[in-house]
């Protein structure tokens, strides 16, 4: 049997887990295994860069952040578009994956991947999928390797920030990665004890933030926290068309949106506003337990779904049981936090403002 492997765009803790766990799993229950190994992502497929990929390599990987086979971002909308030297990229994928003679493509990525998956699903490759994404945003699974990493490195960039915010009796703004979807600013925000959590989901009004500040100053604390998503938009922005949207963002004088809130809260209230932005280290470093354990069921279940040649299907957890779920019900689809979720509500009954 010959497989091919990719991860693809952006990268994130437990790529390596879980291709270990797909690789083991297919050397342990079938014979005359070959994994190619493709570098970069689709990029590999595409430009045909790849290697025979020994089964040693995928020792010792469990604990190790990023991807031995590197990544890369290839927009799906582009795909359909020749290359700078007029290559057809999905031709140029099919005719690699048939060159090498491939029974199936096992393929880590995230909500683009998926995406450009299905197109390859479509077209009549053999493709089983693994959900990987800090985002936690893949549509048809409760969860994604890599977030909860991210929301342990996230919390603890809050939990840091706690102690210096209290001892200068600051406000903070702490911005967490996520420009879609909230999921990763809504558990560390939660788990750090933020007083205030803006989430794109859920637009905010300053007034409001501005009010839970002004609210913990009366109650006598001395310092406020702000876990704000990337994508955290006011319900003025909310409110534009699209496209006007998109423009203010390309035009804006701040480099993200925790400086532009800093920037208006000061403006209005006189405050002096820290910032701080982890940024990519939320995605790097060894995997925490939990990404460890489900990026190797997913490993093992995606094995399974080859053996089984039950193609087109990304791999899941639903309900707390692995399952696998068309690539076609997944494709195009994104998971947003629900602001009528309960966890929204309890977080509201403990105190936190999400400026709505
Ligand atoms: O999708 C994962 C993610 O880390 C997002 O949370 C973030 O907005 C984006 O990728 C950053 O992308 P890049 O690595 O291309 O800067």
């Amino acid at each position: 049997m010959k497989v091919g492997l990719l991860t693809s765009g952006g990268d994130c803790q437990a790529l390596n887990a879980a291709m270990r766990g797909v690789v083991k799993a297919l050397y342990e229950n079938t014979k005359d295994v070959e994994i190619i190994g493709f570098e970069d992502g689709y990029k590999g497929l595409i430009y045909n860069n790849y290697h025979l990929v020994d089964l040693s390599e995928f020792s010792g990987i469990l604990t190790q952040g990023g991807t031995i086979l590197g990544t890369s971002r290839q927009p799906f909308k582009k795909m359909n578009t020749p290359d700078e030297n007029g290559l057809d990229k999905v031709e140029a994928m099919k005719n690699t994956y048939r060159s090498l003679g491939l029974d199936c493509l096992v393929i880590l990525g995230g909500n683009g991947t998926h995406k450009t998956a299905n197109l390859l699903s479509n077209e009549g490759l053999n493709i089983v999928t693994l959900p990987k994404t800090i985002d936690n945003d893949i549509w048809g699974t409760d969860i994604s390797f890599g977030f909860q990493s991210a929301v342990d490195i996230a919390t603890g960039v809050i939990d840091c920030i706690h102690t210096t915010a209290a001892s200068h009796g600051r406000v903070f703004i702490v911005e967490i990665m996520g420009h879609k979807v909230g999921h990763l600013a809504l558990h560390a925000g939660i788990a750090g004890g933020a007083d205030i959590i803006l989430i794109p989901e859920i637009p905010y009004d300053l007034d409001k933030v501005i009010g839970a500040i002004e609210k913990r100053d009366k109650a006598g604390k001395r310092f406020t926290i702000l876990a704000v998503a990337e994508g955290a938009i006011s319900k003025e922005y909310a409110a534009l068309p699209k496209k006007e949207y998109k423009q203010k963002t390309k035009t804006s004088k701040y480099p993200s949106v925790a400086y532009e809130i800093a920037d208006k809260i000061e403006e209005k209230t006189g405050k002096e506003i820290r910032i701080a932005v982890p940024g990519h280290t939320q995605r790097g470093g060894a995997p925490c337990p939990y990404d460890r354990v489900i990026s190797t069921r997913f490993g093992a279940a995606a094995a399974e779904l080859i053996i089984k040649e039950k193609y087109g299907n990304m791999v899941a957890l639903v309900n707390g049981e692995i399952k696998s779920v068309p690539l076609s019900e997944v494709a195009g689809k994104l998971k947003t936090v629900d602001a009528e979720a309960s966890v929204i509500k309890e977080a509201k009954a403990i105190g936190i403002s999400f400026g709505d």
